[in-house]
C-alpha cells in the first residue's frame, strides 16, 4: 500500500480564537479504512468536513492524490460524504429521493444507477414507502447511497453507526466492508472504539483537537491482547527456560527486564514455579488485559485525570 491518496499536514481550523482542530498530520493510503475516534467535541466532524471540502482549513495543507487540494474543487468530487443528516425529502421514497439527486448531479443512466445503488446498500428499489417511515438504520443506508452517487474513490462517514442498535451496527459494518472490498477507501468516525474495531485498518485517536495517537490495527490488537507481564533481573536468562519448560512461543521482550508472554496455555503459577526452580528471581508478574475502550479512555483523559 504505497498509494497515498490523502495527505494532511499541519491542518488547523480556528473558530474565532478557539482551535477546533490543531496541527493534524495524517496519511491515508488507497484501500484503507481509517477510524477517527474521539469524544464529543474532539474535532472529528471538523476534520472530516475539511477533508470533504465542506469547511476551509485556517492553516495547514491537504494533498489529494499527491497534489495540493487548495483551489482545485475537482478533488472534492472524488469524495462521497455523509456528515450529519443527508438532505432527504421525507415524503417521497428512497428511490425518488436518489433520482432527484441524480438529476441534480447531472448523472446519466439515472434509473440504473439509482437502482444499483439502493441494492448495493441493502435497500429495495421497489419499496414505495416514504422515507419518513424509515428506521434509523435504513436512513443511514440511504445516506450512504447518497454519498456514493458520484462514484467516489473515497467515502467519508461521520458517525454512521450513531444511535443504531447492535444489529444495525453489524449491518452497517458489513456494508462498509463490502464497499471497501469493492475498492473504496473509507474514513469513518465514532466515539466508540469498539464499534470500529472489526473494520478499521488504522485508527487516529483525536483528543481536544489534536491526534493523541495514530495506530495500525495490528499494533492496537497487540497492545490490547491478553498477556502475562513478567519482570525479572535479566530477561535473557528467562526466555530459554520458559521455552524449554513451558513451551512458550509467543512473547515479546520489551526491555532488558521485561517480557510479555502471550501464550494462552501458560499460567502464572507455572512460570513462578519453573523460574524459582532455576533460581531466577521474579520482581513482578501479573496478567494484563485491556479492553479497547479502556485503551481509548486512557489516551483521551484530560490533564490531571491521567494516572499512568
Ligand atoms: N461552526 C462552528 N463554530 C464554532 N465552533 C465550532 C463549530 N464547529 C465546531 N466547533 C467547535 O469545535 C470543536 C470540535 O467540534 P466537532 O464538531 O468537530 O467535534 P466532534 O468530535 O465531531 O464532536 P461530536 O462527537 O459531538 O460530534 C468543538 O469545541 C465545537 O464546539
Ligand atoms: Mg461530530
Amino acid at each position: 500500500m504505497t498509494d497515498c491518496i490523502i495527505e494532511i499536514s499541519g491542518l488547523t481550523k480556528m473558530y474565532k480564537s478557539k482551535a477546533a482542530v490543531r496541527n493534524l498530520d495524517l496519511r491515508v493510503y488507497r484501500g484503507e479504512i481509517v477510524g477517527i475516534i474521539g469524544r464529543n467535541g474532539a474535532g472529528k466532524s471538523t476534520l472530516l468536513k475539511m477533508i470533504g471540502g465542506l469547511v476551509y482549513p485556517t492553516s495547514g495543507e491537504l494533498h489529494f492524490f499527491n497534489r495540493a487540494a487548495a483551489g482545485d474543487q475537482s478533488f472534492f468530487e472524488r469524495m462521497g460524504v455523509l456528515i450529519e443528516h443527508p438532505g432527504l425529502y421525507p415524503n417521497i421514497s428512497a428511490y425518488e429521493n436518489l433520482k432527484l439527486l441524480a438529476i441534480a448531479y447531472g448523472l446519466s443512466d439515472r434509473e440504473l444507477t439509482v437502482g444499483k445503488l439502493l441494492k448495493l446498500v441493502g435497500l429495495d428499489p421497489k419499496n414505495t414507502a416514504k422515507v419518513k417511515s424509515y428506521s434509523l438504520g435504513m436512513k443511514q443506508r440511504l445516506g450512504i447511497a447518497v454519498a456514493l452517487l458520484g462514484s467516489p474513490d473515497v467515502l467519508i462517514l461521520d458517525e454512521p453507526m450513531n444511535g443504531l442498535d447492535p444489529q444495525g451496527i453489524v449491518e452497517i459494518r458489513q456494508l462498509i466492508l463490502e464497499l471497501n472490498a469493492a475498492g473504496l477507501t473509507i474514513l469513518i468516525s465514532s466515539h466508540i472504539l469498539e464499534e470500529l474495531s472489526k473494520i478499521a485498518t488504522k485508527y487516529a485517536i483525536i483528543h481536544q483537537g489534536e491526534f493523541a495517537e495514530v495506530i495500525s490495527k495490528e499494533e492496537l490488537q497487540q497492545r490490547c491482547e491478553e498477556r502475562i507481564e513478567l519482570e525479572t533481573e535479566e530477561a535473557r536468562e528467562v526466555l530459554p527456560v520458559l521455552e524449554r519448560e513451558l513451551n512458550v512461543t509467543k512473547y515479546k521482550v520489551v526491555d532488558s527486564r521485561t517480557v510479555y508472554i502471550y501464550d494462552r496455555h501458560v499460567h502464572i503459577r507455572q512460570i513462578v514455579k519453573v523460574l524459582s526452580q532455576q533460581g531466577i528471581m521474579i520482581d513482578s508478574i501479573a496478567r494484563h488485559k485491556q479492553s479497547l475502550e479502556q485503551y481509548f479512555l486512557e489516551r483521551t483523559e484530560s490533564a490531571g485525570e491521567r494516572h499512568d
